[in-house]
């Protein structure tokens, strides 16, 4: 049988279930951004890409090399085809506007360009993360205020997860579909349809070294995971944590399981450490379409209005049984405030 590549893939899906053409030339160039991100974090050492750029982004964290290059790279590839009409990154304090030499298009897309970048240098899974938007109707030059629109609007979302394998997963908002990169001939591969998440699962992902900062009912949840068999869950769970979100739920995707990054107490003004709009809203999009769940412990993720660009959210994601046991927890405890 012949191989389906990622462009016959999104050519099929113009042609069967109408996706606009420019829909699809965006997620090739998203695509073919991640193949050059990809090729330039394999270099490591070699590359001369490994370490600190001297310089912070707008969260005040460290900026790697690689999330420079990353964010140039994405940048440079989607600014010219027409596709967008503008672009907002983890790494860029507001939203770049598509130059003026360039024409504009409908859509407007969101990254996290490199994810999980404190795994670069200890050559672990990294990766890039990424949604795409519709531009309201009749703005040219969408400003802060156009991105705000909650994460049920994305029209597409993505991941690449730059491991072992380089490994595209994407929604168009009828499944999830993965796709490995083939580095001979350079096209990303057809190589795991219809991904589904198990409903029940015995893994959990959490930064266990926060525990004396979590709120109550993540507290309760995860003592009743790590008493296992014996305890009220009366099954045995395994942890893992990857400290990169693409690795995480990925293997969530691949295997089943719970993700969380709750709010802590470290920063009790900061409803949690991970970005709604380019890194919780695309991965609870993906998760929704795989089968799974996805809440801040109180609320679906993808119902939450976003009030600024760099807004930060806590995560629930994974399967379906276990994000529902925490989000009850959780709403369980303030019931009895
Ligand atoms: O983007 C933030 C991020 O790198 C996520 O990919 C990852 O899940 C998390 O931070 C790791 O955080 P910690 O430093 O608590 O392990």
């Amino acid at each position: 049988m012949s191989r389906v590549t990622l462009s016959r893939y999104l050519i099929e899906q113009t042609r069967d279930h109408g996706t606009p053409a420019d829909l699809r030339f965006l997620i090739e160039v998203v695509a073919r951004a991640c193949k050059a991100i990809s090729h330039a974090v394999s270099k490591g050492a070699l590359g001369g890409v490994l370490g600190n750029a001297g310089t912070d982004n707008v969260q005040g964290e460290a900026q790697k090399k690689l999330d420079v290059i990353s964010n140039e790279i994405l940048l440079e590839a989607n600014e010219w085809g027409g596709h967008l009409a503008a672009m907002a990154s983890e790494e860029m304090d507001t939203v770049y506007p598509i130059p003026g030499r360039f024409p504009k298009g409908a859509y407007m897309l969101l990254f996290d360009p490199l994810d999980g970048s404190s795994n670069i240098d200890i050559n672990g899974s990294v990766g890039t993360i990424f949604s795409v938007l519709r531009c309201p109707d009749g703005v040219s030059e969408p400003g802060e205020a156009d991105f705000l629109q909650p994460g049920v609007t994305q029209v597409a979302a993505g991941y690449a997860m730059y491991g072992p394998q380089t490994i595209l997963m994407l929604t168009l908002g009828s499944g999830v579909k993965g796709f490995t990169l083939d580095r001979e001939l350079g096209s990303f591969v057809l190589t795991h349809d219809d991904i589904r998440i198990p409903e029940q699962t015995q893994e959990f992902a959490i930064n266990t070294s926060n525990a004396r900062h979590w709120e109550a009912p993540v507290q309760r949840y995860v003592e009743e995971l790590l008493a296992g068999q014996t305890g009220p869950l009366g099954k045995n769970y395994n942890m893992r944590w990857i400290a990169a979100m693409v690795g995480d739920v990925h293997r969530i995707l691949t295997r089943g399981g719970i993700f969380m990054y709750p709010w802590d107490a470290r920063e009790p003004n900061k409803p949690g450490k991970l970005r709604l709009m380019y890194e919780a809203n695309p991965m609870s999009f993906i998760v929704e379409q795989a089968g799974g769940a996805a809440t801040n412990g109180r609320q679906r993720i993808l119902d939450i209005q976003p009030s600024s660009l760099h807004e930060r959210v806590a995560v629930f994601l994974g399967s379906k049984a276990e994000v529902e046991r925490i989000t009850r927890y959780h709403l369980e405890a303030d019931a009895a405030r």
